[in-house]
């Protein structure tokens, strides 16, 4: 296979040069760098149609929000082109440090990866939004990780203090590392990129 879905590549092309003008530090500099590298070859499309969960019902608002640089306007474009053929999920498992209205205020979505609309094993590159007032459960994972935010809400590293990147920061989640989120009145909307530990 060596080309992708006009949509799509739109799309991959939009967030690699929205996260190009924000890298938060070598390392995610030298992470972007690979995963730039590996979506240059396209994978196969995965065959299922698209599925939306309740809590999508805060998508528009959340793609509303003003941005402050014109990539930031592409990728929400962009991203709203391949929407409707993602399949929007919940996190399988969560603890006691999740909001109880979590399970029905959460879903994420990939995009580029394991079971992604793009069906690839070398890059999870995905979504996350969160109904206001949701605090997600810590979580970790090997793979080192990305973000780049798109709305108002607050982030955690670790015990550390949470912060808030703001409309259009980043930041990199050394691997391993607890990590969670919490969004204020506003829905939280957020990309991640991350590259498995091979
Ligand atoms: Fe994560």
């Amino acid at each position: 296979m060596d080309s992708r879905d006009p949509a799509l590549q739109s799309f991959v092309d939009a967030a690699l040069a929205a996260y190009a003008e924000v890298v938060p530090g070598p390392e995610a500099r030298a992470s972007l760098d690979r995963i730039t590298a590996a979506l240059g070859t396209p994978a196969p499309r995965r065959e299922r149609p698209g599925r939306r969960l309740p809590v999508c019902e805060h998508l528009d608002a959340a793609l509303a929000v003003a941005v402050p640089r014109p990539a930031l306007r592409h990728l929400i474009e962009s991203f709203r082109a391949v929407e409707p053929d993602l399949e929007w999920v919940r996190r399988a498992s969560f603890d006691a440090s999740a909001s109880a209205n979590f399970t029905e205020g959460h879903a994420n979505a990939m995009i580029l990866g394991p079971a992604g609309l793009e069906n690839r094993a070398d890059v999870w590159f995905g979504v996350s939004l969160l109904a206001p007032r949701v605090r997600y459960t810590d979580h970790s994972h090997a793979p080192e990780e990305t973000y780049l935010v798109l709305s108002e809400g607050e982030f955690r590293q670790g015990d550390g203090a949470w912060f808030a990147p703001g409309i259009g920061g980043s930041f990199y989640n050394t691997p391993f590392v607890t990590h969670a989120m919490r969004s204020g009145a506003h829905p939280l909307f957020a990309f991640w990129a991350l590259w498995p530990e091979r």
